[in-house]
């Protein structure tokens, strides 16, 4: 029985782990993002330490990174959030470590990771959608991953929401990101207080100064009922649930699964997400429903998952030659 080793690359911090073919985590380590050019050696470090302390082979890499990733898997295209253009990550990864590397969209691995082992297990036909700095999107179909025809595809961060709306990383106005990520819940509570509105209170108190307001503040005085909390995850979730709304009418899935660090708000933001959802689903009253789920893996996803692609990817190669 082989092991893969995923790699989960965030703007903070590069997360490696040695998973094994039930997708459970057997070590794991992380190191500090440095900046852009040393992000290889980095990931080819850690994935030396795993496999220094691991008791049987690692048959693959699987590297889940935060952007545009290229249709052969190697390379990062373009990252809204990163300061990433054209990395050739995997050639850069594979040059340093003897084992065959595939690079992945970071949701589409999480994605992965969901529907083998997590949440949409019972279910071949799913979307994902993680909500943290950014929107990413997972999809699954007949049990397969979606990559569309040059590798971009389920970028659902970048779906339009609003016509002439507010500027994204990604060039473009209004995409689904600058309203229903966890930067656009904080973009919007610092607005709320900063406007001398009265009932933001409680959550500068909290936070000490506008620009100190953090996600999760927000989620922790909605769950002691703060009014002014409660409404901003009742319109985060709003947004999350219109998306996948218009998302379902292509995609129609019969599991949405929502991921990140809004999870912790359980019900205060899954509520109103399905709410959304079913009121702006086309045809709503002649179609079945998806069911609309919270993560089960957590911010291990995303490792689970490229570890499972990389030995995945390993055990085509040895099948071909
Ligand atoms: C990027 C995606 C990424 C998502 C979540 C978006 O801004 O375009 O590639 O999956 O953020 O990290
Ligand atoms: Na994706
Ligand atoms: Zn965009």
């Amino acid at each position: 029985p082989t092991l893969g080793v995923g790699v989960d690359i965030g703007g903070t911090k590069v997360a490696a782990g040695l998973v094994d073919a039930d997708g459970t985590i057997l070590d794991s380590v992380s190191e500090p993002t440095p900046a852009g050019g040393k992000i290889a050696a980095l990931v080819a470090d850690l994935v030396d330490r795993l496999r220094d302390r691991a008791t049987a082979p690692v048959a693959g890499i699987g590297v889940g990174a935060a952007g545009f990733v290229s249709a052969d898997r190697s390379t990062v295209t373009f990252a809204p959030n990163i300061d990433w253009r054209d990395e050739p990550l995997g050639a850069d990864i594979a040059r340093l470590l003897d084992l065959p590397v595939v690079v992945e969209n970071d949701a589409n691995a999480a994605a992965w990771g969901e529907y083998r082992f997590g949440a949409g297990a019972d279910s071949d036909d799913l979307l994902l959608v993680t909500i943290g700095t950014g929107v990413g999107g997972g999809v699954i179909q007949d049990g397969d991953l979606v990559r569309g025809g040059f590798g971009a595809a389920a970028e659902v961060g970048h779906l339009r929401l609003v016509r002439d709306g507010r500027l994204c990383g990604c060039g473009q106005h209004g995409c689904f990101e600058q309203y229903a990520s966890g930067s656009a819940l904080v973009h919007d509570a610092r607005e709320r207080a900063a406007s001398d509105d009265p009932t933001a209170a409680a959550l500068l108190a909290r936070a000490g100064g506008v620009d100190a307001i953090t996600g999760p503040m927000v989620t922790d005085l909605a769950q002691q009922g703060d009014p002014l909390c409660v409404d901003l995850l009742h319109d985060l979730g709003t947004w999350i649930g219109e998306g996948c709304a218009s998302l379902a009418a292509v995609l129609d899935p019969t599991v949405i699964v929502i991921g990140g660090g809004v999870g912790a708000a359980g019900d205060l933001v899954l509520g109103p997400v399905r709410a959304a959802f079913e009121e702006h689903l086309p045809a709503r009253f002649h179609r079945r429903v998806a069911e609309v789920r919270l993560a089960t893996l957590g911010n291990e996803a995303g490792i689970v998952g490229a570890a499972d692609l990389g030995r995945a990817a390993s055990d085509r190669t040895t099948s071909t030659s």
